[in-house]
């Protein structure tokens, strides 16, 4: 029989994730340095739908995410991206094969939010289910007319995902930002509020050799 004592840090994290119903994996911390110059990498900047399988390693999901949204001012904490009057209304959901999570960008960490590979829910064409990552592009806007929302939002994910093309040219990895997915479906799976709205989702990973 094991010891209670050998128990202890089990009861305690089951707690802390029952109080939560949360886990959070800390990234390690993002490459902020590098990379290739800018306009090679608008020049190179692309659109592809072929993907192997292969997961992305810590470190290069973690500089994908501080990329993407990232704090590169931690004194405001003003991010990667612009946001209408810096509300930064608008959440990165990662969907992998080992489940999903939420990029909290202030902790550079995932929150897992489920262990359930819900990549077949992240989009409509065939590609997505097997590309190791799709980032879901949340927006949580609140304020204005219905209008509002839907541009702010439209123009929030924009900027985000043209933070990742521009990183992925540099980084030799595939992506497509994707408005086919069931929003109905994948907002009812990742279990999103009333005021969530999912706005465009993209897929990244390796490009497939040929
Ligand atoms: C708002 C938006 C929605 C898109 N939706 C999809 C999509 O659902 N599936 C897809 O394969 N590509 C999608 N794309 C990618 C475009 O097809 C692609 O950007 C376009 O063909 C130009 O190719 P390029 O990105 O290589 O320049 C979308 C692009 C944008 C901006």
């Amino acid at each position: 029989m094991r010891k209670l004592s050998s128990l202890i840090p089990f009861i305690v994290l089951s707690c802390a994730a029952a109080a939560q119903d949360l886990a959070q994996v800390q990234l390690p911390a993002p490459r902020m340095e590098g990379g290739m110059p800018l306009l090679q990498a608008l020049r190179i900047r692309q659109s592809q739908r072929d993907f192997a399988p292969d997961p992305l390693p810590p470190q290069v999901l973690s500089n994908l995410l501080w990329a993407a949204w990232g704090i590169n001012r931690p004194d405001s904490g003003k991010r990667n991206a612009p946001s209408a009057m810096n509300r930064q209304e608008m959440d990165v959901y990662v969907v992998q094969a080992d489940g999903a999570y939420r990029y909290d960008a202030k902790a550079h960490a995932l929150v897992l939010l489920l262990k359930e590979d819900l990549r077949g829910l992240a989009g409509t064409q065939p590609f997505v289910k097997g590309a190791p990552v799709n980032l879901i592009y949340v927006s949580r806007a609140g304020g204005g007319t219905a209008d509002d929302r839907l541009i702010y939002g439209g123009a929030q994910a924009g900027f985000i995902s043209e933070n990742v093309y521009l990183f992925c040219a540099s980084e030799g990895l595939a992506t497509v930002v994707r408005g086919s997915v069931d929003r109905a479906a994948l907002a009812a799976a990742l279990k999103l509020g009333p005021d969530q709205k999912i706005i465009l989702a993209q897929t990244v990973g390796y490009p497939v050799k040929k």
